[in-house]
């Protein structure tokens, strides 16, 4: 079985026992399936061809292990930062397979990317074009580079999470590509190879990738009535999954319909898929410490946290809660709370449980940024990662421990 699964009732990852590993390993701990992995990248390079790049967005799940897997089946990278470019290439990536955008990459950063001569650079701003034909110069060579336009669309999707309105900080306007492509022909040194635009992520509407297909279409012909040879349209990432019952996009119909608009074109195809990837690899496991019941509510009260887990926190984003055993009878509403000094620590009110003190729970989807997003508030030592292939189970990151909160503060 591939991915989260029930056995007899009871809730596995892959061939193994999610209460086996709560067991073995103890909780809160981050468990994925290698083989759910697997099949979501596969849904993308399936559907694209030789010359297109399907580039894993690391933000949403950095962990080395999952990079190295991912690379060794064929995946490119989507950076934001130095250090995710430094894992990359640590992880075996190869650079013509990593592109970096981001809205403040510092002249490191840069300085990185260029003399590891990545696939290219998503030019944010007029600034940073500034400051790369700056770097090139110095170093005396050329740069490969994606101008990351701001479409002005809506991704309809937790305000947080859109990149894509004419008020976000990301990409440049319209009106200013066509500028700054003349800005880079001009200095001799930056080469515009593509355009690319991220609306923002949990997309469900087909019509807005199109939208967005559109736009770049038209910028592209734009740039190349300028002389400018644009090979690539980098879609970005954003492709929503279902946490409850929202209808996801089916990767592989969305490309066949985006292709079939660029090959005439001949243009190519870069995506930056994070969530629909590791999104549904995983759970967050965590075990029961009180059920304390007031004459308002039923708290379950459990040894994870937003530390762990901030999505419910701060986008009062859905997950689904279950009980790991089998379970069906006598259920009850609870809010399930984690120990952290805010009320905003809660994963989810009104949920049907049968539960004890020290029963284990799975906390759903919560491959895509779960552990990445994780935290030592409250001095809470930060959960280990598990990765499962079918029936083997591999430690991905350890446990912290009380002298890895210390090791940093330690000489101050
Ligand atoms: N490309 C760019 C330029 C991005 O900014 C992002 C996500 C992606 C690709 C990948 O998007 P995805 O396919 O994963 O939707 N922490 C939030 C999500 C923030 C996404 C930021 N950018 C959450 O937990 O929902």
């Amino acid at each position: 079985m591939k991915g989260l699964n029930r056995q007899e009732g009871n809730l596995f990852i892959d061939n193994v026992s999610l209460e086996e590993i709560a067991k073995k390993f103890g909780t809160p701990a981050y468990v994925y399936s290698a083989s759910k992995f697997k099949e979501n990248l596969n849904n993308y390079l399936s559907a694209v061809g030789e010359n297109d790049k399907i580039c894993y967005s690391v933000k949403s799940n950095s962990n080395i292990h999952i990079l190295s897997m991912l690379s060794e089946l064929g995946s490119g990278f989507d950076v934001v930062s130095g250090n995710e470019l430094k894992k990359c290439l640590k992880a075996g990536a190869k650079p013509e397979n990593i592109v970096f955008s981001g809205v403040g990459k510092t002249k490191e950063e840069i300085n990185l990317a260029l003399k590891e001569n990545i696939f290219s650079i998503n030019i944010e701003s007029g600034e940073e074009l500034d400051r790369i034909i700056g770097i090139t110069k110095e170093l005396g060579i050329k740069a490969n580079c994606i101008i990351r336009v701001n479409p002005d669309i809506s991704a309809k999707s937790h305000p947080y999470i859109q990149t894509g309105l004419r008020t976000s900080k990301f990409g440049v306007l319209k009106e200013a590509v066509e500028p700054l492509a003349k800005k880079a022909s001009q200095a001799g040194v930056v080469n515009i190879i593509g355009i690319a635009s991220h609306i923002g992520s949990q997309i469900f509407d087909k019509n807005l990738i199109l939208e967005n297909l559109n736009l770049l279409i038209e910028l592209t012909n734009q740039l190349t009535d300028l002389g400018h040879q644009i090979s690539y349209l980098d879609l970005g990432g954003g492709l929503g999954i279902r946490y409850k019952e929202e209808e996801e996009i089916l990767p592989n119909q969305i490309i066949k319909q985006v292709l079939s608009i660029l090959r005439p074109l001949k243009l190519n195809l870069i995506l930056e898929p994070g969530r629909t990837i590791s999104g549904n690899t995983g759970v967050l496991i965590c075990k029961v410490e009180y059920l304390k019941k007031t004459s308002e509510l039923n708290f379950a009260i459990i040894d994870s946290g937003m530390n762990d887990l901030l999505r419910p926190s701060l986008y009062h984003a859905w997950h689904h809660i279950s009980v790991v055993e089998d379970n069906t009878e006598d259920k009850l509403p609870y809010k399930v709370v984690g120990p952290v000094c805010e009320s905003g620590d809660t994963f989810g009110e009104g949920r049907m449980l049968n539960i004890n003190e020290n029963s284990i729970l799975a906390i759903h989807d919560t491959g895509a940024y779960g552990q990445v997003m994780s935290s030592n508030y409250n001095s809470r030592l930060r959960p280990p990662e598990i990765l499962v292939e079918e029936s083997e189970i591999k430690i991905i990151r350890r446990r912290e421990t009380f002298d890895d909160l210390l090791i940093q503060e330690k000489d101050v």
